[in-house]
């Protein structure tokens, strides 16, 4: 037998056809369902984007004006899920609190249920469950990191947008226009990315006609990896380690002496650059304005321009989005849980078109282990050796 090809971390495989978004690292270029992402964040409200995600066109303004009622509907932190909440330690990560309450509310939503095919839902039971999730994340991750600062739970305001409800709820205050729209880009521009790894592990998890909110909770877990959404996380960890634009020669050669990576650059797709860059560093420029932080520029450039000349290998999303929601006042360790309130819009468009049309996603393994060896003394019965014999008729 021929050695199997293999293509380790599935790089350069196509594994299905996708018509939720397109990424082109030829052009650089992102659309989804056909529009640049650029033009999306430029003009578009997330609600917007977050319908065209899932019904392939953008919404007409009667249509946004009901996407946006029911997600008004939808925003307050139920008690029950509140007391979950503070059940768990203060110190627990962020993302393992959202994965938590989604895989609580999916045990809410699916209760009484007993057939798992019932579970999984119609189209249209999971398009609503879509904009449920959509609408409730933000009131479990500003509750989150209120939390974590002693403090109590904002209602949300019904006058308010998503984004500005959900700055709102986090901080407590009215926000300025010039945040809202940094924030408002940052949903638009995290919202989806074809099959990224997260987006794969939701797929794989509906593959087997499993219900949305576990494909959800697993599409987290995968999220929550430094090599995937946890960068931006880490972009601001090596912010602080280098403190300023003078200490990143230095910083520099010691992280690459030891074989650091660098988060917040390079990608898996793009090799010349991600799409998305231009438009979130506008954003941090207008923030880094709006808040006299000249010094974030600074350093973000002084890093991007040593690193880019050493290592050719350029900036992903999560370089400009970490720094610009350190400015908008979020804690560290919320900024992949805020990846979450994004991309759960491009993971329940996915979810939905996997079920749409279904095959169950089940690779082949080249095996590498032991040579065939047998426990000492053990005797197959009849059976077994009949099975053996027939593997065809033994494979379950
Ligand atoms: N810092 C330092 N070196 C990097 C690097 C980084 N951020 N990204 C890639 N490289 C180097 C690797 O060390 C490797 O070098 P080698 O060939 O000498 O071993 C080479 O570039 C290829 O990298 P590899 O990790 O194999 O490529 P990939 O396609 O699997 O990587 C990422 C894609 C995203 C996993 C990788 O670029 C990375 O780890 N980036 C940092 C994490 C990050 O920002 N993730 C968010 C992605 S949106």
């Amino acid at each position: 037998m021929s050695e199997p090809d293999i293509k380790k971390g599935l790089a350069g495989v196509y594994a299905d056809v996708t018509a939720v978004s397109k990424v082109d690292p030829e052009t650089n270029s992102l659309v989804y369902r056909g529009y640049p992402v650029q033009e999306l964040a430029a003009t578009q409200s997330f609600e917007a984007v977050a319908f065209l995600l899932w019904r392939g066109e953008l919404p007409t303004e009667e249509q946004l004006g009901e996407l946006r009622a029911v997600e008004r509907a939808n925003r307050a932190l139920p008690d029950d899920v509140r007391a979950f909440i503070d059940a768990m330690p203060v110190a627990a990560h962020p993302m393992d609190e959202v994965r938590t309450v989604v895989s609580l509310l999916g045990a809410f939503e699916t209760a009484g249920i007993d057939n798992v095919l019932d579970a999984a839902g119609t189209p249209a039971e999971n398009l609503d469950r879509s904009i449920r999730l959509f609408a409730a994340l933000p009131a479990v991750i500003a509750y989150g990191q209120r939390r974590r600062h002693g403090l109590e739970p904002i209602e949300p305001r019904e006058d308010l947008d998503y984004a500005a409800n959900f700055l709102w709820m986090t901080f407590g205050e009215e926000p300025d226009a010039v945040v809202v729209d940094a924030f408002n880009r940052s949903m638009i521009l995290y919202a989806e990315h074809s099959f990224n790894a997260s987006t794969f592990t939701a797929r794989v998890i509906t593959s087997t006609l499993s219900d949305l909110y576990s494909a959800v909770v697993g599409a987290i877990g995968a999220l929550k990896g430094p090599l995937h959404g946890g960068a931006n996380e880490a972009v601001l960890h090596i912010f602080t380690e280098i403190g300023s634009a003078e200490n990143v020669v230095p910083w520099l050669d010691d992280a690459l002496a030891a074989k650091r990576k660098i988060m917040g650059f390079g990608h898996r797709v793009y090799k010349r650059g991600d799409s998305r860059v231009p438009t979130m560093r506008q954003a941090l420029d207008t923030l880094v304005e709006h808040y006299g932080r000249p010094d974030v520029a600074e350093l973000y450039d002084a890093l991007e321009s040593e690193f880019v000349a050493r290592k050719g290998i350029y900036p992903n999303l999560d370089y400009p989005s970490g720094p610009a929601y350190s400015l908008m006042g979020f804690d560290t360790l919320t900024f992949t849980p805020l990846f979450i309130a994004a991309r759960i819009t491009g993971w329940t468009a996915h979810i939905m078109e996997q079920q749409a049309s279904n095959a169950l996603i089940r690779p082949l393994a080249a095996y590498d282990g032991p040579d065939e060896r047998h426990i000492e003394g053990y005797v197959p019965d009849a059976a077994e050796v009949d099975a053996i014999e027939r593997p065809e008729e033994a494979a379950g």
